[in-house]
Parts: structure tokens; sequence; C-alpha cells
């Protein structure tokens, strides 16, 4: 019989839910010096949550024949109740979703969260990213307006370009020979049941290493495994309720953005949802310039500034890969940028380059847009070339008191 009576008691006997609570929260010492940056985490699991419910809703009253998507998702606009709202939180979401993914990814870059004893927390956030690109892409074509049906066209074109099997991957994936009802199910059943199937697997394999491990922070040293006299770790708070708090703040200031573009500016002049996607998909008629979302237009630039198809593809597919080998790229003794005044400037250069990258992949196809696109190409290849060079080398700030405890 249970000593611990009550309901929790007797639900405690039978699942480990105070445990789990005190491994994860209560009882979960992070470092003190935590910033804003430590808020994106929990901000991207929040994003998943909404796009996971606001999918679901969208699913109720969306069709993928070839004939009926365009209309199902104007009908979700314009005739079902609050149907409007769904959507725009949906497409919002998604932009939303890459914008908190890139400043988490810009935090691990400044701290160096990526390198030891972070390796394999950093490998499942980078697989994370590209699960991530493939669900945004799947989910882009499902309305069929005209922007969805050439992104389709152009992006399922480029699997033409593998050697041998490439026509053949490429009928697969459109389910025949160009895009229609059998591609629109088959990008429906990926976006909606495959990838995010395999996105909340992998983001459980980050959480447990990240528990595994514990936090970096802005310092990048890690926290004294030192206990006090009460057996804590002598730097380190619990997360709840010191940074429970600081993340309920986080969620109110994300969720009131998240609110005002929903309701006063839900295309965000063309970035969030485009113009010719307000278009039913037309195979006869090519839009005047075929760009792709925001987040993704950094690749697309490097795929059009590289001459040849098959050397932009790897290329495209080298910029994607590259970060992944960073926690053996840097081999400084200093993690954080903090001490290291040589990779901050190659930070900024770094995030320069993508930036331009991106807006040039955001305009029309233009010559005289090539040489700049190839200078930023050049500057972002060159961080992942110099990086193991420099970081042997480089100077490092001496420590400062406050951090030497
Ligand atoms: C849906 C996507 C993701 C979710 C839900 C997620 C969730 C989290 C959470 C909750 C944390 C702990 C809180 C924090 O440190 O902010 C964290 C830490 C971390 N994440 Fe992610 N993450 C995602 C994607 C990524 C990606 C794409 C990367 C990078 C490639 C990444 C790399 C890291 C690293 C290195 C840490 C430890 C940072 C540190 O301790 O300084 N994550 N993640």
């Amino acid at each position: 019989m249970s000593n611990n009576p009550g309901f929790w008691g007797w639900l405690n006997e039978r699942l480990p839910v105070s445990n789990f609570l005190k491994a994860s929260v209560t009882e979960y010492y992070a470092p003190k010096n935590f910033n804003f940056w430590y808020f994106f985490g929990s901000l991207a699991l929040l994003v998943l949550v909404l796009q996971i419910i606001s999918g679901i809703f969208l699913l109720v009253h969306y069709y993928s024949d070839a004939n009926q998507a365009f209309d199902s998702v104007q009908g979700i606009m314009f005739d079902v109740k609050w149907g409007w709202l769904v959507r725009y939180i949906h497409t919002t979401g998604a932009s939303l979703f890459f914008v908190v993914i890139y400043l988490h990814i810009s935090r691990g870059y400044l701290y160096g969260s990526y390198r030891k004893p972070r390796e394999l927390l950093w490998i499942f956030g980078w697989i994370i990213y590209i699960i991530l690109m493939a669900e945004a892409y799947f989910g882009y074509v499902l309305p069929f307006g005209n922007m969805s049906y050439w992104g389709g066209e152009v992006i399922t074109a480029i699997i033409g370009a593998i050697p041998w099997v490439g026509d053949w991957l490429v009928s697969i994936v459109r389910g025949g020979p160009g895009l229609g009802g059998a591609t629109l199910t088959r990008f429906m059943a990926w976006h909606v049941a495959f990838i995010p199937l395999l996105l909340i697997g992998v983001i459980v394999f980050h959480l447990v290493a990240l528990h595994q491990v514990g936090s970096n922070n802005p310092d990048g040293i890690e926290i004294s495994k030192n206990l006090d006299a009460n057996g804590r770790p002598v730097d380190g708070i619990p997360f709840h309720p010191y940074y429970t708090v600081k993340d309920i703040f986080g969620v109110g200031v994300f969720l009131t953005l998240f609110a005002v573009i929903v309701l006063f500016a839900p295309t965000f002049w063309g970035l969030i949802m485009e113009y010719n996607n307000y278009l039913p998909a037309n195979p006869l008629q090519t839009p005047a310039d075929v760009t792709p979302a925001w987040y993704l237009s950094p690749y697309y630039a490097v795929l059009r500034a590289i001459p040849g198809k098959g050397f932009g593809i790897v290329m495209l597919g080298a910029s994607i890969m590259l970060p992944f080998f960073l926690p053996w790229l840097d081999r400084c003794p200093a993690k954080s940028v903090r001490y290291r005044p040589v990779y901050f400037g190659m930070l900024i250069l770094l995030a320069i380059s993508v930036v331009v990258l991106g807006w040039i992949g955001l305009q029309p196809a233009n010559p005289a847009l090539l040489p700049p696109a190839r200078i930023a190409l050049g500057v972002y290849f060159g961080f992942f070339i110099l990086l193991p060079v420099i970081s042997r080398f480089e100077p490092i700030r001496p420590v400062p008191d406050r951090v030497r405890m």
C-alpha cells in the first residue's frame, strides 16, 4: 500500500511522473548566466505545437486533389468559420519557426555550443534543420497556387540532375511525369505524417542528448560539477522556477509578435505569403520570377551562382552539410565568442554572406547579381575552410574573475 495517499501518490506508484519532473525541471541544474539567446529552444517547441494543432484543423477542410486543392484553401479562407485565422497561424508559424531556429543555431555559433561534449546534440539539431526544410517545402506545394506549382516543379526537377537514377527518382517523387493529384497526395502524406513523426523522434533525441551533457552558457565555460553542502551543483540553478519564469516571459513577447503579424500583416509584404500563390496553379504560365520562401533563399542563390546544374547541386549540398562538421572544424581551446575576437569577426562575415545570399535568392534572375553572389559564397565556404587553421592560432582574451569564482 502507498504511504503517499491521494491521486498524486497513486499516479506516482504507477508512472514515474515525480521523478521525471525532478530530473528534467525542478532538480535539473542549469548555468546561472543564460541570456536572451536561450529563449529559442523552448520557443521552437512552442511553434512546433502550434504548427501541429493548426495543421490538424487545416487538414479537416483541405483536399489533396489537383482540381480542388486551391479551391479548398480558398474555402478555408472565406467560408470556414475562423479558417482564415487558422491558415494565417500556420503560414506565419512556418516563417517564425525558421526565425526561431536561425536564432537558436546562431546562439550555437556564438557560444561554441556545438563543441565537445555537445557534438551529438548539435548533429541531431542539424538533422532537425534539414528535416524542417523538407517539411516546409512539401507544405508550400500543398495549396497548389501558381508559386506552389512552379516551386514544386523547379525543386523536383533538381533531383533529375542526379546521374543515372535522376529521371526515375523525379517520377517517384512527383508520382508521374508532371505535378498533379498524385504529387499532392504523396506530399500531403509526407507533410502531415511521415516528416512530423521523424521530426518529433529526432527532437526527442536532441533533448535527451541535451539533458545528458547539460547546457552550455554564454561564457562557453563548463559549470563546475562540485556540489554544495546540500548536494547541489555550486554553479547551477534549478531550471524550475528560475528559467521557467524567464521562458514564460519569452513566450509572452513571442506570442504578441506572432499575433501582430497574423492580424495586421499576414503576408508580410510577400515574404510570408507570396502574391503569386493567390493565383491557382497554371502549368502554362510561369510566374515572372520563381523564388523560394525567404528561409530557403540563400540556398537558391547558391544554386544560381554556380554554372552547371550538377556542380550547383554539389555546392548546394556542401553548403547545407558544412555546419554539420563544425564540432571538428573548430579547434580553439576557448568556445565562446566573448573570448575570441578573430572568431567574432569571422562570424560577422559569415552572417553578412548568408544575408547577402538570402537577398539575392529572392531577386529575379539577374546576371548583375552573379559577382556579389559568388563573393558571398566564397566568404561562406571560406569560413569553414579557414576555421580549422585560424582556430588553432587565434588570440584568446583572458577569462575575467567574474567567471572563475
Ligand atoms: C524543432 C527544432 C528544435 C527544437 C524544438 C530544439 C529544442 C531545444 C531546446 C529546448 C534546447 C534547450 C534550451 C536552449 O538552450 O535554448 C536546445 C538546445 C540546443 N539546441 Fe536545439 N532545438 C531545435 C533545433 C536545433 C537546431 C536546428 C540546432 C542546430 C543545428 C540545435 C542545436 C542546439 C544546441 C547546440 C543546444 C545546446 C545549446 C547550449 O547549451 O548552449 N537545435 N534545443
